[in-house]
């Protein structure tokens, strides 16, 4: 019996990979471990995003190098954005791994990992360089993977992102991912559209449709954009018990009036937009090649904001990015302040080699002053969040429930992100590998470093675990979203998973709604 474990951070495309790669390593018969620590192969899925993301992950390795002389038979990975990246450099540093996958290629481990064992490692498997090669090429190079779905192989087996795009074409200058996830790519309608109604025959009833620009999606060969796939998710939902439709990370240049009238019109696609505005002053847009200015931008939260009222909108934002002066910031926080966002995804500018930033301008904002940025926006949001969710007190709200809420058994109210990484960071000296991270976060590609005023994962315990460690009665503090994607948590029995709920709010804070079953 040979045992795995996936360690992930990142984003919904990286949580997604590794149920993915999971379901194909149980399938060739090796038996998933809940620790890392136990397992004879570990894999790191990993996230370029901010280089706090790549060091986490060296770290992680070299805390890993005593045990490979302990236990040479065992084998260490290292899959997604980061081994696109850095490739035979993570050899270079770490010896002892055995196998480095891109993220356009990791359909491959199984088979990898039976030649590793047959003694032909150390291997690697990477996705053509963007640089110097035809965009077709490089496209052809990242091969999909959304191979058959296994629900055990997925924390919340009630909820599944499907994945609709690949890639990025956008090249915003401070970003590596067109240069790890490749060109952007549309998946077929109809594909997509068979691996829903796969999802919903195995218990699935909300999916989340996913593409770092999925307001561009464009199937070019039936011509179908989002707009319209919604509507045959929609039909799907008609005709069977999925109950909840919602799509991230749109762009906000395709934000069109055909896609905002599908969230209005479709009664099981949520109304819940994310939509990174990155910042408020046009210079910085500009430098970042956004392609939008801030009164566009505006203009586009103003339409959503007419077309689905009561639709909750979350956004991302780079503080300190090259350049950015206090005004500009100034700018930025009358945005946050102005747009109301549900979220804001708060992120200190991280320079990334490869990308335009790095080549063009200097990283001249210094760190206590990205650092400052940083809080200033977030306690804005806070605040904003905090006032937008106590009108919700005495309303009665709808749910999903998707379980045991990750405190189960500790006492309300559930803490935040930046406490979990806290936590993870005071772990780390011990800790054999990383400590789990807010995979929840609905960003483009959100790292583990960085986040702002995200709830903690409902989703960080598996069920039968939590249901062990905290019923004696049968009844739990369970989680489920609001349709705008509100957090909401309460107590009732588990059997509740996976069915939509009334819930009466009791109490709000800043990211949590609490209450009691109706
Ligand atoms: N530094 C800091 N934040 C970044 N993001 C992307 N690239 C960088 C970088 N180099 C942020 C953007 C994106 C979010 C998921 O991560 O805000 O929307
Ligand atoms: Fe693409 Fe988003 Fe990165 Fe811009 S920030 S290049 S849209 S992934």
């Amino acid at each position: 019996m040979t045992t795995f474990h996936i360690e992930t951070v990142g984003c919904q495309m990286n949580v997604l990979d590794s149920e993915l790669v999971t379901a194909e390593l149980l399938r060739a018969g090796y038996v998933y471990s809940p620790t890392a620590r136990g397992a004879d192969i570990l894999l790191f899925n990993t996230c370029s995003i901010r280089k706090h993301a790549e060091d986490k992950i060296y770290s992680a390795l070299g805390r890993l190098r005593k045990s490979k002389e302990a236990r040479p038979n065992r084998i260490f990975g290292v899959i997604g954005c980061m081994a696109q990246k850095e490739q035979k450099t993570i050899f270079k540093r770490m010896p002892h791994v055995d196998l480095i996958v891109g993220p356009g290629q990791i359909a491959q481990i199984p088979a990898l990992i039976r030649r590793i064992e047959n003694g032909e490692g150390p291997l690697m498997e990477l996705s053509l360089e963007r640089k110097g090669q035809s965009r077709k090429a490089v496209g052809d190079s990242y091969v999909f993977f959304d191979p058959m779905r296994e629900p055990t192989a997925r924390q919340t087996s009630c909820m599944a992102y499907v994945r609709v795009m690949f890639g990025c074409d956008q090249f915003c200058s401070y970003c590596i991912v067109p240069l790890v996830r490749g060109p952007e790519q549309s998946r077929e309608a109809g594909e997509i559209l068979a691996e829903v109604r796969q999802l919903v025959s195995q218990g699935c009833r909300e999916v989340t449709l996913i593409g770092q620009t999925v307001s561009k999606y464009h199937d070019t060969v039936s011509g179908t954009r989002l707009s319209g796939l919604l509507e045959q998710c929609e039909k799907i939902a008609e005709e069977t018990p999925l109950e909840r439709i919602r799509f991230v990370t749109s762009h906000p240049t395709s934000m069109t009036p055909d896609l905002l009238c599908a969230v209005r019109d479709l009664p099981h696609v949520m109304p819940y937009f994310h939509v990174p505005a990155q910042s408020g002053s046009n210079a910085q847009l500009k430098k970042m090649h956004r392609g939008y200015t801030v009164e566009q931008y505006r203009e586009t939260i103003q339409a959503i904001r007419e077309t689905v009222p009561g639709a909750a909108i979350t956004s991302d934002f780079i503080v300190g990015f090259c350049g950015e002066t206090e005004e500009d910031f100034q700018q930025t926080y009358q945005l946050v302040e102005d747009c109301r966002f549900k979220n804001s995804y708060i992120f200190k500018f991280s320079p990334r080699e490869g990308t335009k930033a790095w080549e063009l301008y200097e990283d001249d904002v210094p760190e206590a002053e990205k650092k400052r940025r940083n809080n200033v926006l977030l306690e804005l949001q806070n605040r904003i969040s905090e006032e937008d969710n106590r009108p919700f007190l005495g309303q009665t709200v709808e749910i999903l429930v998707e379980g045991p809420s990750k405190n189960c058994g500790k006492s309300l109210p559930v803490v935040d992100a930046e406490a979990d990484a806290d936590a993870a960071d005071a772990d780390e000296d011990e800790a054999e590998t990383l400590s789990k991270t807010p995979e929840e976060l609905p960003g483009e590609f959100p790292a583990e470093d960085e986040t702002s005023t995200a709830e903690l994962p409902s989703s960080g315990v598996l069920p039968a675990t939590a249901a062990a460690s905290c019923s004696a009665s049968g009844v739990l503090q369970l989680t489920g979203h609001t349709p705008c994607d509100r957090i909401v948590v309460f107590d009732g029995p588990v059997e509740l998973t996976g069915t939509i709920q009334k819930v009466e709010i009791q109490r709000t804070s800043p990211f949590t709604l609490y209450g009691k079953l109706v």
